[in-house]
């Protein structure tokens, strides 16, 4: 059974290839995102195999479907890149990795915190050239402090322990909130109430319509002024503009973001050597209090073994008629 890969690295092709053995399926990698343009390199696959910056809009799921193609397998988490009522209507099976390593991504947000906080990125330059000044370098207690949730699904919990774990009250919004959570000391309040008291505010909900630009000019002046927000979620959950005006007032104080509105166009990709036609997050960038990482939050040897074992696994199933092995990975 031939499975065509879109957005491969040398890494996905080692690792899906180690993890074949098991399985004997004929492997397809293309380096190229799927999208309207690229659909048509899919020739006599079963399945495709897609990441989080893959383009499957209704034209390009009716594209697959005239070509046989019966299941699109998901290998990350978040699936807001997939028309699900198109996959519906034209019978392809949609699965995904629900939870692969929740603590890689958790875990990824504290190193941002930290890195904005205690500025060890300029550190580690500073001393090298031979600069043991401290000047620059305060930072804060991070003990003690106020931290806004919001999603408190598999990454949120996970992040919330470590926070926990750090002194931290933890405040936090859910569309669903969890009875066991609050009884570990987790404050579920309104969203609104969760910007105002927070000192450091952490997105962990899914991209859907209700969180399109949650962090915006209305919902950005409800924050302590010098808030720091860190975006492991998705790009689109900030309007990337009203962060930047934010950024020059002092308002938001400190910005790591994981995940950007544009960032089908630059991520995964070594652009050292071109012009970044993208002036909004070349100014982004401009900002010392900003901390840009691109998309890596997953990218843990447990978290890609975990997501290749589980997509290799739906895959096998759905295409022999059974359930996977893993609750929720079945989206369609
Ligand atoms: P999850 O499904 O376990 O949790 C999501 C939580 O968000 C749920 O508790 C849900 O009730 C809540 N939620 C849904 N709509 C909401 C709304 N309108 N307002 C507030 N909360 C809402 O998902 P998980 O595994 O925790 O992942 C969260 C997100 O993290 C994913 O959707 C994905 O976009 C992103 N992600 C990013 C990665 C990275 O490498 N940067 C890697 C993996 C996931």
């Amino acid at each position: 059974m031939k499975i065509t890969f879109f957005s491969t690295k040398p890494y996905d092709k080692d690792s899906f290839n180690n993890a074949n053995a098991s399985y004997n399926f004929e492997f397809e990698f293309f380096e190229t995102h799927l999208g309207p343009h690229s659909v048509e390199m899919v020739k006599n696959a079963a399945a495709v195999c897609v990441f989080v910056n893959d383009n499957l809009n209704r034209s390009v799921l009716e594209a697959l479907a005239a070509k046989n193609v019966k299941i699109v397998a998901l290998r990350c988490a978040g699936f807001n890149n997939l028309d699900m009522e198109a996959a519906k209507e034209l019978g392809i099976r949609v699965c995904r990795v629900p939870a692969y390593s929740p603590q890689a991504v958790a875990e990824h947000a504290l190193a941002m915190i930290m890195t904005l906080n205690r500025k060890t990125h300029k550190a580690y330059n500073r001393v090298r050239e031979q600069n043991f000044s401290l000047q620059g370098l305060l930072g804060f207690d991070v003990n003690g402090k106020t931290v806004g949730v919001i999603g408190t699904g598999n990454i949120g919990k996970a992040f919330i322990r470590i926070m926990l774990g750090m002194g931290c009250r933890i405040v936090a919004f859910d569309k669903y909130p969890d009875k066991a959570l609050e009884a570990t000391g987790v404050n579920y309040l309104p969203l609104e109430d969760v910007l105002r008291q927070s000192d450091i505010i952490s997105l962990h909900c899914p991209l859907t319509d209700d969180t399109f630009h949650l962090i915006k000019k209305e919902t950005i002046d409800l924050m302590k002024k010098g808030v720091m927000i860190i975006n492991t979620g998705r790009g689109k959950l900030i309007d990337t503009r009203a962060a930047i005006d934010a950024l020059k007032t002092g308002h938001i104080g400190y910005l790591g973001i994981d995940v950007y509105e544009q960032e089908e166009q630059l991520f995964f990709k070594d652009l050292s050597a071109d012009i970044i036609q993208d002036d909004v997050i070349q100014r982004l960038m401009s900002f010392p209090n900003v901390l840009v990482t691109a998309h890596q939050a997953f990218f843990t040897k447990e978290a890609l073994e975990q997501i290749v074992a589980i997509t290799c696994n739906n895959i096998h199933s759905l295409i022999n008629g059974k359930e996977p092995e893993v609750k929720g990975a079945v989206l369609v």
